[in-house]
């Protein structure tokens, strides 16, 4: 049996993207109800966002502030369990640390801060806070990407040379003005921090680089753009080096005209490489130079009995696809599971714990600060 826990959430306001996904992935296996919030920066479309919820109004509020202090102030069991925070990146530290310290466990959005320092100093009230903190980077929620990690993880590639990355979005080069709002505030410094394009996709890339390999990143060469002007990087080329001796590319564009989402990643080993494609996500391609391709399905028995971490991270049948809410859903499911665990006093397995941690966020700001200085140093080699 899991405790229900109760979800307060910071941003997902009428109209906002990331929000509502949060709330559909959390609550998709009935182990979370969500109770309280404060959506949006406007108090009053706050409020009427509770109300198309349906929440109790008690439990809506104008602001973050407002929201941790009046939870705190309840009984245990009626306040929040745990706040998602699903604001634009300048807001993150401030309400997940206000949340942490009232003890609230806390599910952030990426990027994690604006910069190293306060992603340190959050990792420091983290461990101090003794709470359980996720950082929301979907991809590695997916099943075929716990398979992928799990492949080389068994040394099937042989070992890993090479790995290259892309991440290709079109939107801000033409669309962006069907989107104004969310365009704005990924484009400013005050409210993105040192980049857009790095920052909003090119940590999901360096973290999924760095989950299904194993191996960190440590240094980078890195060529940004603003194809538009006025405003921060859209598209960056990044050259890398990992542990191991191993090497990569990772491409990271917003303005790739016709481009949805496209993630996708290659790991080539000395034996065999492997692919996984964000648009067709059930599905992982292995090569080698002896035998035929190979396709492996996400649900089937052979996966489950590569990666059990693949297999706890599934919920509908093979032929019956799962995307993106549910790598959300997964995320949550593992948080929340480690939340349970540590009310039980009881240590999580190591598949309770997969999920990104603060860590990973420290790793992404490192990563984001390490490409602006490259670029701005004239493409020249930085450490992580
Ligand atoms: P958005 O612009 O669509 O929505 C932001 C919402 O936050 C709005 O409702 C706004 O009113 C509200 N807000 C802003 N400041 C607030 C405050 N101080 N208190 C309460 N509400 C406040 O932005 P979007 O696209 O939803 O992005 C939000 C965050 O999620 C960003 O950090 C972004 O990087 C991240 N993100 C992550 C994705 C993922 O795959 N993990 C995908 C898209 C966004």
């Amino acid at each position: 049996m899991r405790r229900i826990l109760k979800m307060g959430m910071v941003g997902g306001g009428i109209g906002a993207f990331i929000g509502q996904v949060h709330r559909r992935a959390a609550r998709m296996d009935g182990h979370v109800q969500m109770i309280a919030g404060a959506f949006d920066i406007v108090p009053e479309k706050s409020l009427e966002q509770g109300r198309i919820l349906g929440l109790d109004p008690a439990r809506c509020y104008g602001t973050a502030d407002e929201m941790i202090a009046a939870e705190k102030a309840l009984p245990a069991g009626e306040r929040v369990d745990f706040i998602s925070i699903c604001t634009p990146n300048n807001t993150h530290f401030s309400i997940a640390k206000a949340c942490l310290e009232a003890g609230f466990h806390v599910m952030c959005e990426k990027p994690m801060t604006m910069t190293v320092d306060e992603a340190n100093a959050l990792a420091d009230i983290v461990k101090k806070s003794g709470r359980v903190f996720g950082l929301l980077h979907t991809y590695t929620g997916y099943p075929m990407v716990k398979l992928a990690k799990d492949l080389v993880k068994a040394g099937d590639l042989g070992r890993i040379r090479k790995v290259v990355v892309e991440y290709p979005q079109g939107w801000l080069g033409n669309l962006a003005r069907t989107m104004p709002l969310k365009a704005a505030w990924r484009t400013d410094p005050k409210t993105s921090g040192i980049s857009c394009c790095m920052g909003d996709i090119g940590t999901h890339a360096a973290n999924l680089a760095e989950y299904v390999t194993g191996l960190k990143i440590t240094e980078v060469l890195a060529d940004l753009s603003r194809y538009l002007g006025g405003r921060l990087d859209d598209d960056g080329n990044v050259l890398f080096h990992m542990q191991k001796g191993v090497k990569g590319v990772l491409i990271a564009t917003q303005i790739a005209t016709g481009q949805e989402n496209g993630l996708n990643i290659w790991v080539y080993g000395d034996k065999k490489s492997l692919c996984w494609y964000q648009e067709n996500p059930n599905i992982i391609r292995v090569i080698s130079d002896t035998e035929p391709e190979q396709v492996w399905k996400r649900g089937n028995p052979y996966v489950a009995a590569k990666s059990p971490a693949a297999a706890r991270n599934v919920r509908t049948p093979s032929g019956h696809p799962e995307a993106f809410i549910e790598a959300f859903a997964n995320h949550y499911m593992n948080f929340t599971d480690t939340i349970r665990a540590r009310e039980a006093k009881r240590k999580p397995t190591e598949l309770e714990l997969d999920f990104p941690s603060v860590a990973d966020g420290v790793r992404g700001m490192k990563f984001i600060s390490a490409v602006v200085a490259s670029a701005k140093k004239g493409n020249v080699w930085v450490k992580i």
